[in-house]
């Protein structure tokens, strides 16, 4: 199953550690490549010996190995596909939380740019802690999986939650990673973020709250699988992805349009303007000294998810819209769906403070023109995109 794959297994410093013993032995058995890393401590818990039989590699612990031409954390950043870190305490948590490389552990996970598993362990009170709790949140953001600890009894004699998960779950979260992480390789997806910037005169404008976070979650991963993307955006971002940077809905046509033929699949996710104002003005508006009130007259802005829609003659490419709802949302929803006449239509709750515009976090219902749903349940915009992917993958 694991045949040509290189895992990097990453052990730290807490009992749970002799448990791993058997999850490599768990990969070996389905062909894959086993490396092991090691902080110091968790040599307290298990030998070196011992892991270097099991993965039939040697086992890497010092940073600094005058041997090596390449230091040690970038090859062994650069060889494997994926990093699983078991058992993860919170020391190592929040070390790489927070970027620092004292070990050779913690530098490579800084250094890897492929899939992190994260399987923490720990005392119940540990992982209830605030400040290990902020750093899980900080590392699901940025896109490492988490799986979460099982609910016990506890080494250290108490009852809890902090009981490393199941190795079945670490060996099926490794297997479904690496099998979906390249899964859009070579297809061309462009993706859209942000609020656009509609501009009265010099100096003011109409815009929204979007932030670009769901769009950019979503480019983030589409690259993650292989895609070719490009990230239509009004929000100023560097990526390792073509980036075109726009402000007026106008603009945001203007770069979908030239794109749109060599795209497999497009997904709307910026809050596009419905209305701009028709006369922009070259200089700052005065104040003026008669009435209370002034009024600008607006134009409707283009529908872009509408026209690509109907530009296309085949059912290529594959169009997602987003649905931003304050009531009725899934009855809108619905509706919206057959208007613009896409493929599959993301419902979100805009009213919510807990998720939706500017959050980290989104909930979302797809709904697809074949009449199926799905509900997705809040969770990090990063996870909520991963979703999203593998919804229209599927
Ligand atoms: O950016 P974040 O802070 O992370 O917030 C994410 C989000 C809430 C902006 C996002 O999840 C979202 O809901 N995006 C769509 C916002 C929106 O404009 O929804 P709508 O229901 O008004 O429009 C429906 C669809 O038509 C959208 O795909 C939109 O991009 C598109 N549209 C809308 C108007 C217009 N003139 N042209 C369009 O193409």
């Amino acid at each position: 199953m694991l045949s040509g794959k290189n895992i990097l297994v990453a052990i730290t410093g807490g009992i749970a550690a002799y448990k791993i013993c058997e999850l490599i032995r768990m990969y070996k058995r389905a062909n894959a490549n086993v490396r092991v890393v090691c902080t110091p401590s968790a040599l307290h818990f298990v030998t070196k010996l011992t892991l270097q039989n099991l993965s039939q590699n040697e086992v890497g612990v010092e940073e600094f190995s005058p041997e090596q031409y390449k230091p040690e954390h970038i090859s062994y950043a650069d060889e494997a596909d994926i990093m699983v870190i078991a058992p993860a305490t919170a020391n190592t948590i929040g070390k790489i939380a927070n970027g620092i490389c004292d070990n050779l552990l913690t530098s490579i996970a800084c250094a890897f740019t492929k899939p992190i598993l994260i399987a923490p362990a720990m005392n119940c009170g540990m992982w209830d802690n605030n400040f290990v709790q902020e750093n899980i949140s900080k590392l699901k953001n940025a896109g490492f999986t988490i799986l979460e600890p099982e609910s016990g009894f506890l080494a250290c004699g108490y009852e809890g939650k902090g009981r490393l998960c199941s190795l079945e779950e670490i060996f099926n979260k490794t297997l479904e990673t690496l099998q979906t992480q390249k899964k859009l390789t070579g297809k061309n997806i462009l993706i859209t973020a942000g609020g656009t910037i509609e501009p009265i005169d010099t100096v003011r404008y109409i815009s929204n709250y979007s932030s670009g976070k769901m769009g950019i979650a979503l480019a983030d991963c589409a690259y993650k699988q292989g895609a070719n993307v490009e990230l239509v955006t009004t929000v100023d971002v560097e990526k390792p992805y073509t980036v075109t940077k726009v402000k007026t809905a106008q603009d945001m046509q203007k770069a979908v349009g030239q794109s749109f033929a060599q795209t497999d699949c497009i997904i709307m996710a910026a809050a596009v303007a419905d209305y701009r104002a028709k006369n922009v003005a070259n200089y700052k508006m005065k104040k003026t000294d008669d009435g209370n009130e002034i009024s600008i007259e607006l134009v409707k802005n283009p529908d872009i998810l509408k026209e690509i829609c109907q530009k296309r003659t085949t059912s290529h490419p594959l169009i997602v819209g987003f649905c931003a709802e304050s009531e009725n949302l899934l009855k809108n929803a619905k509706e919206k769906l057959v208007k613009k006449g896409c493929d599959y239509l993301i419902a979100n709750d805009i009213s919510r403070k807990d998720i939706g515009f500017s959050s980290d976090y989104n909930e979302v219902t797809i709904l697809s023109k074949n009449g199926d749903f799905k509900k997705l349940p809040r969770a990090a915009k990063t996870e909520i995109a991963k979703s999203i992917l593998e919804a229209i993958y599927e």
